[in-house]
């Protein structure tokens, strides 16, 4: 895929093309992931299973989206992920997701730094606690669920 093909995609500017689809759109979700990601096939699975339509995106190197997103380094993950307007950093539970599209809040998206043990995707029998938190456009961020 060309670069500029996904810049315009990440915008949204290509869902001009599917107007009338809000409801649809808000249960689809748009994964930037690297093709070898094993986690991230697992998230998807898990995103999946609670009912989001997920399109893959396969890129080599993620920078370019993470720019965009406003992700800093510090709160990254292995994917990122778009819904709507909002973007989703990492492993987060698919509950959440539904939460932050119900609620709306006025933030950039959720984001979930690293790959926390027994996080969806990310099964392990050494669970470890983490916390989602919302992103806003400053980049600060607020504790938004605590698992
Ligand atoms: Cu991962
Ligand atoms: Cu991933």
């Amino acid at each position: 895929m060309k670069k500029l093909q996904i810049v315009l995609m990440f915008l949204g500017m290509t869902s001009v093309f599917h107007v009338g689809a809000i409801q649809a759109a808000e249960q689809k979700v748009t994964v930037y992931k690297t093709p070898t990601c094993g986690c991230c096939k697992k998230w998807v699975s898990h995103l999946e299973e609670n009912g989001f339509e997920v399109e893959t995106i396969d890129l080599r190197d993620l920078r370019m989206i993470k720019n965009m997103s406003g992700v800093k380094p510090e709160h990254a993950s292995c994917h990122t992920a778009k819904v709507g307007d909002y973007i989703v950093e990492g492993h987060v539970p698919a509950d959440d997701i539904k939460r932050l599209l119900k609620e709306r809040p006025a933030v950039k998206g959720l984001v979930l730094p690293g790959m926390p043990a027994g996080s969806p995707g990310m099964e392990s029998s050494h669970k470890v606690s983490y916390d989602v938190l919302t992103i806003d456009k400053e980049g600060k961020t607020a504790v938004f669920a605590r698992h």
